[in-house]
């Protein structure tokens, strides 16, 4: 249980209690460590699907090695977010201010093979998380969206104006419904408040190299590949296409470093605080690099050898596709701070000294 609050970062938010679904993950391990840091504090429901109860230990950790005079632990309850008795049972024990939603199924390729289980878990598991929070006057959500929905992007840099996409996968679609869902609760009662946060594609770990992307089986992103070929699990990266419209033919992408993604989490609170109603911003550095760059400086950073091979296009994948984030900027004061170097250098402390994970 936590033990005590502590504040060592002046912020203008104030102090809230979240429930982070899907804080055992990726990117909700991260957060909780960026809102602590903030002074607010955080209940984790995780069913642990994809993710170890280790990231919270090791949170927990990190928090102590910041503030050493003070004991936190995040409580956790191991519960599904379809499971209502079980949610009921974390409100019964919690008051929250806002809850800060990650928990879904990400894999893009199992996606189209279980479209049913994405949809069940993903919106399913929503419907199920945003009643039982209305039934207990908890009505102010962040929600994991992605770049994903835009499809093939009508413009570069993407901005939030940008229509909405086809999808080229089901797990994309869970997104850009889930985001109609959120719109229309929201438009039928306005004591909601819905910060729709698009993430570009995050990398990196936290540079304590204690937490970190942990994916089960053959990655199916770029980043942690590219640390398994380096770590000498997989013999080479292949990397899909060299004959895109882009500087030097292979994919353009907005990579951001975990660390940042997770600070736009506490900066969003403020749109939450200031009755924001519905609010989507893109989570991006507004900087695109291509698989050739972060290859270059992943081996450039860190010393270590990358072998690829070109192979052929990947289906559903578009040439470029990267934000423009300075509505992020303007109206939550957040900006990304780290760039390539640290993406990289991170992502290889993470996997350099957790070769098997958690
Ligand atoms: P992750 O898999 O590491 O974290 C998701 C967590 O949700 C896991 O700990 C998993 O165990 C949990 N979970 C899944 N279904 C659940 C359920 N029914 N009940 C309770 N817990 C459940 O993924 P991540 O990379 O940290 O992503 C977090 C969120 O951000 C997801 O919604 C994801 O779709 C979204 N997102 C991720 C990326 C990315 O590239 N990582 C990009 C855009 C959006
Ligand atoms: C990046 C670039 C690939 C792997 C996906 C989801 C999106 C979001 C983020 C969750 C592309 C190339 C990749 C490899 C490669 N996820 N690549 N070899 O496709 O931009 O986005 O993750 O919400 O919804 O679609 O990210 O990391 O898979 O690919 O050459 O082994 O790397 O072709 O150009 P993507 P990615």
């Amino acid at each position: 249980m936590l033990k005590k609050k502590h504040k060592n970062k002046p912020t203008a938010n104030e102090e809230m209690n979240i429930l982070v679904t899907g804080g055992a993950g990726f990117i909700g391990s991260h957060t909780l460590i960026e809102l602590y840091q903030a002074g607010h504090t955080a209940v984790v429901v995780d069913n642990l699907s994809n993710s170890n109860p280790e990231s919270l230990k090791r949170v927990a950790a990190i928090l102590r090695d910041q503030t050493p005079s003070i004991d936190i632990e995040v409580p956790f309850y191991q519960v599904d977010i379809r499971d209502r008795q079980g949610l009921e049972r974390v409100f019964a024990n919690h008051h929250f201010d806002a809850c800060i939603h990650f928990a879904g199924l990400k894999a893009v390729g199992e996606s189209v093979a279980k479209p049913w289980e994405y949809y069940e878990n993903n919106i399913g598991g929503t419907l199920t998380l945003v009643d039982v929070m209305r039934q207990h006057g908890c009505k102010n959500i962040i929600f994991s969206s992605s770049a994903t929905v835009y499809g093939d992007p009508a413009q570069i840099p993407i901005t939030e104006q940008c229509p909405k996409g086809q999808c080229t996968n089901p797990y994309g679609w869970t997104k850009s419904m889930l985001e109609q869902v959120l719109t229309d609760i929201q438009s039928a009662d306005p004591e909601w408040n819905v910060v729709l946060l698009r993430y570009f594609n995050p990398v990196g770990a936290h540079p304590s190299g204690r937490i970190g992307e942990n994916p089960n089986g053959i990655p199916n992103n770029l980043m942690p590949y590219i640390t398994q070929v380096a770590i000498g699990k997989r013999p080479e990266l292949g990397v899909f296409g060299n004959d895109y419209p882009t500087p030097d033919g292979t994919g353009v992408r907005d990579y951001i470093h975990v660390v940042d993604l997770a600070s736009g989490h506490v900066c969003a609170l403020q749109a939450i605080e200031r009755h924001c109603g519905l609010a989507i911003y893109n989570l991006g550095t507004g900087q695109g690099y291509s698989v050739l760059d972060m290859v270059k400086a992943f081996v450039r950073v860190n010393g270590v050898d990358v072998p690829y091979s070109i192979k052929p296009r990947r289906p559903g994948d578009i040439a470029t596709c990267y934000s423009d984030p300075a509505k992020a900027h303007a109206e939550l004061g957040w900006q990304a701070r780290y760039g390539i170097d640290e993406m990289v250098r991170d992502s290889w402390n993470w996997q350099s000294q957790n070769p098997e994970g958690y």
